[in-house]
């Protein structure tokens, strides 16, 4: 992508990849993505984000096609995840006189990522401003945990524009970076929803704080960090309308407690039964489902668990441990807003039963309420057994 203006002061000197595939590791990304950079020129230049070290020589030719390097006095980082501070290191090679912006989170961790302990960083905080003379002076806010502690936000408002890396972004790739050129829009909202739910999602309550930051500033344009640029009039109302369901406060009707499990004879799969009698018997009312995790989207499941009251997880013990759904099915718990979640396990087992015990030790780890009572049973459960998981279930649902 070249370099283009999007007003009279600043510049879109991102680059793309649109045969990214994976981001993060666990991230699916169907329509690639985009790594968005700015320069904004007053008197004076600033930078906004670097790029993922890949892509730093095409990055470099958009920021020349605009301006020498000599020019650019700033760069400023509103977040410092390596998609958008891993050329930070290449750039000052070029740019020594550079001076550094951050918050005081993101001046820690540049200096780490870069191995940089004596990086000079100038650090702002809330209200904090850069005169970029000419008339333009750019302001920061602090939006920490969108995602990450350092975040900030940077508004410009002789250009009516304000940056917000990655929040309102998504990875969705199109040659022309406005929202009012989205060919596939059905492609961009599923990009939007997916980017969504693996970095905001696990962040509802900064979100909403997040929002109501935006609602202080006058802008026509969002600079994200990853796909299309929002406008007033093209899809910010949507993006906006969108986080705001997404991260809003949730209450279940009624006590949602699913139950999940594997099973490769039925055994398990019949105390995930019992247990859901016991829990109905506890509570009649209440939203107990039974689901075999290999039936059933991986997504849907752990959109499930990380909305239900508690839950209950079971596993057979295959070859000293857990089957591997499960221990999917437990990466994909959001442990920030599921600390203290009740949940239980369970799980048949033929030699020695360690699925159960290595299931409630993670879910330990990850600071969930393990209900200390567990239910194992070798092979086919007893009739005394299947009486045990009904108790359990009941005692289980009652301490709820
Ligand atoms: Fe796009 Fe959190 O970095």
């Amino acid at each position: 992508m070249a370099a283009f203006a999007i007003t009279e002061g600043v510049w879109a000197v991102g680059v793309q990849n649109p045969n990214l595939r994976v981001f993060d590791i666990v991230m699916a990304t169907a329509y690639g993505t985009t790594y968005n950079a700015y320069l904004v020129r007053g008197e004076k230049t600033a930078l906004i984000e670097t790029v993922h070290r890949r892509f730093f020589d095409a990055y470099l030719e958009n920021i020349q096609s605009v301006c020498d390097l000599e020019s650019i006095d700033y760069l400023i980082l509103n977040h410092c995840e390596p998609d958008h501070s891993g050329s930070v290191g290449a750039l000052l090679e070029r740019c020594p006189n550079l001076t550094v912006v951050a918050s005081p989170g993101g001046s820690i961790n540049i200096k780490q990522i870069t191995n940089r302990p004596d990086l000079p960083v100038r650090t702002v905080k809330e209200g904090d401003t850069l005169d970029l003379g000419g008339g333009k002076v750019l302001s920061f806010t602090m939006v920490p945990f969108v995602h990450w502690p350092d975040t900030m936000f940077t508004y410009d408002a002789a250009d009516r524009m304000i940056f917000t890396c990655d929040f309102l972004g998504a990875h969705y790739c199109e040659p022309l970076m406005l929202d009012t050129k989205i060919p596939y829009p059905e492609a961009y909202e599923s990009a939007f929803k997916g980017y969504y739910d693996a970095i905001m999602g696990p962040f509802k309550p900064y979100v909403r704080a997040g929002l109501s930051k935006l609602e202080k500033y006058d802008f026509d344009y969002v600079g994200t960090s990853h796909g299309p640029i929002l406008t007033k009039g093209g899809r910010y109302a949507y993006c906006v309308e969108r986080y705001r369901a997404w991260s809003a406060e949730r209450k279940n009707d009624r006590k949602t407690i699913p139950i999940f499990y594997t099973s490769a004879y039925g055994c398990t799969a019949k105390a995930a039964e019992m247990l859901r009698e016991g829990v109905l018997e506890a509570i009649p009312d209440a939203d107990c489902a039974c689901y075999d995790i290999i039936e059933h989207p991986m997504a849907e499941l752990a959109e499930r668990l990380n909305t239900a009251d508690a839950f209950m997880i079971g596993s057979p013990t295959l070859n000293k441990d857990a089957v591997p759904p499960v221990w999917e099915l437990i990466s994909h718990i959001d442990a920030i807003n599921g600390q203290k979640k009740p949940c239980l396990v369970f799980g048949s087992y033929g030699w020695s039963g360690e699925a159960v015990p290595m299931m409630a030790d993670r879910l330990r780890a990850l600071k969930l309420a393990v209900y200390e009572e567990t239910l194992k049973f070798v092979f086919v459960a007893s009739e005394a057994d299947l009486e045990r998981a009904k108790a359990l279930g009941h005692a289980f649902a009652a301490s709820l």
